[in-house]
């Protein structure tokens, strides 16, 4: 994954945090903020706030805080939030319809342009304003319009049947909610794994230990 140079890994994953707060504070109104608030809000110290702003070349001014507006369109910026990519959602099941209908793509920059099923009686239903196209139809549809992405609601088997070939259509992006480990097969593409079991477990684990 390419990132800003000696940025961590573990700094990236606390920028879309970041860019929440900031995005609330902005709609509340606020104009600038002093890392001490940001962090009592945000429940971390003000050192490792600093610590993480200043990887990017540190927005904040002694004195003044930081600039809220200003702080959270560069972190939008680094983040990529502000450009359009065109995503695929594929596996038209109950997960893929909650993922398709409750997420908010454009404000985080991507446009869902198709929705595919290997169901072909779901084929023609709407989702999110488009129809359920059969998975027969990937291969003219990317060659036509090209999209980035590809969400994938489905088992892990038909995840690891599909990837080769979204791959060589020239999907760079994975938002895997699949079990299927696309990372260490095509360490070429992005992949950003979803498991809410591991989620859950996290929880089981903080119970146990509280
Ligand atoms: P579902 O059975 O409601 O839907 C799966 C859909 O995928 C079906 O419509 C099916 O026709 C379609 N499908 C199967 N093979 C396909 C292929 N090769 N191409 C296109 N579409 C195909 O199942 P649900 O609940 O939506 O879950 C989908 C998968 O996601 C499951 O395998 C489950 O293990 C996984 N899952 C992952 C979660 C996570 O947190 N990562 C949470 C819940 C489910």
């Amino acid at each position: 994954m390419s990132r800003p140079e000696g940025v961590s890994i573990s700094v990236i994953k606390r920028l879309p945090r970041y860019y929440r707060f900031l995005g609330e504070l902005k709609d509340q109104g606020m104009i600038r903020i002093s890392s001490k608030d940001l962090s009592e809000r945000m429940g971390l110290t003000a050192s490792q706030i600093r610590q993480d702003l200043n990887c990017f070349g540190g927005f904040g001014q002694q004195g003044y805080g930081y600039n809220i507006e200003s702080l959270y369109e560069e972190i939008g910026r680094i983040l990529g939030v502000n450009k359009v990519r065109k995503a695929i959602l594929i596996g038209a099941g109950n997960l893929g319809r909650a993922v398709a209908l409750h997420m908010n793509f454009e404000r985080r920059g991507f446009h869902i342009i198709g929705v595919f099923d290997k169901n072909a009686a779901l084929s023609g239903q709407i989702i999110r304003g488009l129809p359920i196209r059969h998975t027969d139809g990937i291969y003219d549809f990317c060659k036509d319009n090209s999209p980035v992405v590809a969400i994938l609601c489905i088992p892990s088997i038909a995840a690891q049947e599909l990837t080769p070939e979204l791959v060589k259509l020239g999907i760079k992006g994975y938002w895997n909610f699949s079990h299927y480990d696309i990372a260490s097969n095509f360490p070429e593409v992005a992949v950003e794994n979803v498991h809410l079991s591991d989620s859950l477990m996290t929880l089981s684990y903080k119970i146990s230990n509280f």
